[in-house]
C-alpha cells in the first residue's frame, strides 16, 4: 500500500494543506484545506480551494474525507466550500463540540448555529478511503479539540509540531495546555524515527528558508528547538507558557472562529446584500 502527499501553501496564513492519495484506487483525503480572506481589505477568495479542485480534477481523484485537524484560528477553513464542489464527507474531532459552545457564548450565536460535519472523531476511530486506512490519534494541547491522522507510515499532525527550526504553536486558546501538548508531543516522538511527519503551518523560520512540511520522528527529536536534544517537560511548559504570553493574537482570530467551529460556513448577506461579521470586543484570550 502506498500513498502519495500534495501539498498546497497558502502564503498568507503560512498554512499547508495537504492532499493524500492512495495510489491503488485513486481516492483522496484533503486535510486542512483553506479559504482565503484578507483581514486589512476584507476580500475574499476561493483561489487556495480552487487549486485542490483542479488538482484533484486533473488527477481523476476521488475526494473521500475532508479532515480537520482542529478548529484553526488563523485562517478561514475551506472544507464546506470544497465539499460544496467536489463532495466527500467531512470530519473533525468530537471535542469541537466544546470548542463551538465556547464561541457561540462569546459571539452571541444562536443555538441553531450550524455544525455541518459528517463525522465527529474520537481517539481510536478509524477511516477508510480506498485501500488505505486513517488511524485517528487524540493529540490535545495546542487546542482541546486537536487530532492527528495516521495513514500508512506517515502522521499529519496539524499543529501538534511546526517545523524543528520552528518548534511547537501556541496553547493558549480552545482549552489549550502546555503539560497536554507535551504529551501529545511525546506519543508522536516515540513512534519509529523514520515515520514522516507533515505539519499544518509553516513560516520559514521568519524568512530565513522557503516554507517547509514534511519532516520525521527522527529529526524532530534531535533537532526540534522546543522539545528536541533531551529539553525535559517542565523546560518545555516553562518556555511554552512565556513565550505565549508575549504573542500578539493571530490577524484572523476573532473572524475566524464562528466560521470555523462551522467548517467555514460565512453568515448569510445581511439586509444590504453584504456578508458581515461579528466582532466581539474586549475578550480576554482565555475565554476564547
Ligand atoms: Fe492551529
Amino acid at each position: 500500500m502506498t500513498i502519495s502527499v500534495q501539498t498546497f501553501y497558502d502564503q498568507r496564513s503560512g498554512t499547508a494543506t495537504h492532499v493524500v492519495t492512495c495510489a491503488a484506487s485513486g481516492s483522496c483525503v484533503v486535510i486542512d484545506p483553506v479559504f482565503d480572506l484578507d483581514p486589512k481589505s476584507g476580500r475574499t477568495s476561493r483561489a487556495p480551494v480552487d487549486r485542490i479542485v483542479d488538482f484533484i480534477r486533473a488527477e481523476k481523484l476521488s475526494l473521500e474525507w475532508l479532515l480537520e485537524t482542529h478548529v484553526h484560528h488563523d485562517h478561514i477553513s475551506g472544507a464546506l466550500a470544497l465539499r460544496e464542489t467536489l463532495g466527500g464527507r467531512l470530519a473533525i474531532g468530537k471535542r469541537v463540540v466544546e470548542v463551538a459552545e465556547v464561541i457561540r457564548q462569546v459571539y452571541a450565536l444562536p443555538q441553531t448555529h450550524a455544525r455541518p460535519f459528517d463525522r465527529l472523531l474520537d481517539e481510536g476511530d478509524s477511516l477508510g478511503f480506498g485501500e488505505e486506512t486513517i488511524e485517528v490519534w487524540a493529540t490535545p494541547g495546542h487546542t482541546i479539540d486537536h487530532l492527528s491522522y495516521r495513514i500508512a507510515d506517515t502522521i499529519f499532525l496539524g499543529d501538534t509540531l511546526f517545523m524543528p527550526d520552528s518548534g511547537t504553536a501556541r496553547c493558549d486558546f480552545h482549552r489549550g495546555d502546555a503539560r497536554m501538548l507535551h504529551s501529545s508531543i511525546r506519543r508522536i516522538l516515540d513512534q519509529p524515527e523514520e515515520t514522516r511527519l507533515f505539519v499544518c503551518h509553516d513560516y520559514g523560520a521568519e524568512g530565513s528558508r522557503p516554507p517547509a512540511w514534511a519532516t520525521t520522528v527522527g529529526a524532530q527529536r534531535a533537532e526540534n528547538i522546543h522539545v528536541g536534544k533531551g529539553r525535559t517537560e517542565a523546560e518545555f511548559i516553562a518556555l511554552r507558557q512565556e513565550r505565549d504570553a508575549g504573542l500578539e493574537m493571530p490577524a484572523l482570530l476573532l473572524a475566524s472562529l464562528p466560521l470555523n467551529i462551522a467548517a467555514g460556513r460565512f453568515p448569510e448577506p445581511a439586509s444590504n446584500g453584504r456578508v458581515i461579521l461579528p466582532m466581539p470586543l474586549d475578550v480576554p484570550v482565555s475565554a476564547l
